[in-house]
């Protein structure tokens, strides 16, 4: 067993350590990225892709904010992979509209863009006339919807794929197909013993998505993170007129760049399966056609379903460990992982770097475990 001296390994090769990984090549690091399987083969590649920093968002508060900031690095980040990939992570500005299905719900909804725009952000109201116009196909009667003209999409898989590429031609290393069995935290290292290794590293990060807990291994984190499985079907869409993201109470549907459309997502708790059920792909085309009946006709192209790394208190962790700054937490991103990709790694990559974190990371610090267990 070789033994080596690394000095910033990244435990988990998804979108969070991928972004991290590469935001420290920017800051002159070459950390070392440790992934079980392959780079982004969890949920980084079923995600739908929504940039949904006002549609995920109920309330005003330090995960509204971080999400709007983070979704305002995407167009120079999908430029920046671009040019240094050639792999497009295909962002498509165009928006997404927020249905409501019963006066309640637009109650509701008119409240949550009125607070927005108070915030900042943009948002109008579309009467289900408007909505129809706009859209350019027929859905079940709504009461309208609120339109989120910022709210913009990417395609998960190869914004993943990109930001691996562009952190190993900058420099840092990947490996694929090598687990991490154990992470000991001390006083002059962390060391992360995997089938093929034992590494010495300065300072660890555990961006293991859902499994990042269970890495963790200690009592005081067993499950502050843990699965929630969604399950996706993409239609080929045909001819049928694409191009806003539909996103209603039970279902979304999110045009892609290649034709096709995504409707998401199933939420099931306690499983680490990642075996489509039956069940839940009947709920997602039944709710799908009950909105869209022209969808019915369409063929089924994929399936894909992933783990979304859910955390206790429904904030990401995302800093050093309350009892060791060697050994560090970017995980439970919950249903926004692809959302805020660039700020977790941007943000936590000049933590790394230069010893101060941002005032955006304060409500997300992990200590609050301590302070919620005394
Ligand atoms: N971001 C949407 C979902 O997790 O289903």
């Amino acid at each position: 067993m070789t033994g080596r001296r690394v000095d910033i390994a990244i435990i988990g090769g998804g979108l969070i350590g991928c972004s991290i990984a590469w935001h420290l090549t920017k800051q002159g690091v070459r950390p070392l990225v440790l992934e079980a399987e392959i780079v982004g083969g969890q949920a980084s590649f079923a995600g739908a892709g929504m940039l949904g920093a006002q549609v995920e968002m109920q309330e005003p508060g330090p995960l509204f904010d971080l999400g709007v900031a983070s979704r305002a690095e995407f167009p120079a980040l999908c430029e920046a992979l671009k040019e240094e990939t050639a792999i497009d992570p295909e962002y498509v500005a165009e928006g997404m509209v927020r249905v409501a299905s019963t006066p309640e719900e637009a109650e509701e909804l008119r409240t949550r863009g009125d607070w927005q725009r108070q915030a900042g952000q943009r948002s109008e109201w579309w009467t289900p006339e408007e909505l129809r116009e706009h859209l350019g196909y027929p859905m079940a009667p709504c009461e309208g919807a609120l339109y989120l003209p910022d709210d913009h999409r990417v395609e998960a898989p190869r914004l993943v794929k990109a930001l691996a590429r562009a952190a190993v031609l900058a420099g840092a290393e990947i490996r694929q197909n090598e687990p991490v069995v154990k992470i000991d935290s001390g006083a002059r290292d962390v060391r992360i013993t995997t089938p093929r290794a034992v590494y010495s590293a300065e300072r660890a990060v555990v961006a293991a998505g859902a499994w990042s807990s269970l890495l963790l291994g200690r009592p005081e984190w067993q499950n502050r993170v843990f699965p929630i499985k969604g399950e996706a079907v993409l239609l080929e869409a045909g001819l049928f007129p694409l191009r806003k993201t539909v996103f209603a109470r039970d279902i979304y549907l999110v045009p892609k760049a290649d034709g096709r459309l995504y409707l998401g997502a199933t939420e099931q708790r306690n499983t680490w399966s990642k075996e489509p059920s039956a069940q839940g792909l009947a709920q997602l085309t039944e709710r799908a056609n009950a909105r869209v009946p022209e969808l019915k006709t369409l063929a089924v192209s994929e399936i894909r379903v992933g783990l979304r790394p859910w955390s206790d208190d429904g904030l990401p962790y995302l800093g050093p460990l309350p009892d060791s700054d060697r050994l560090w937490i970017a995980a439970g991103h919950g249903r926004n992982g692809i959302l805020l990709t660039p700020i977790t790694g941007r943000l936590l990559a000049e933590w790394l770097v230069s010893g101060r974190s941002s005032p955006l990371l304060r409500a997300f610090h992990p200590s609050r475990i301590v302070r919620r267990s005394s």
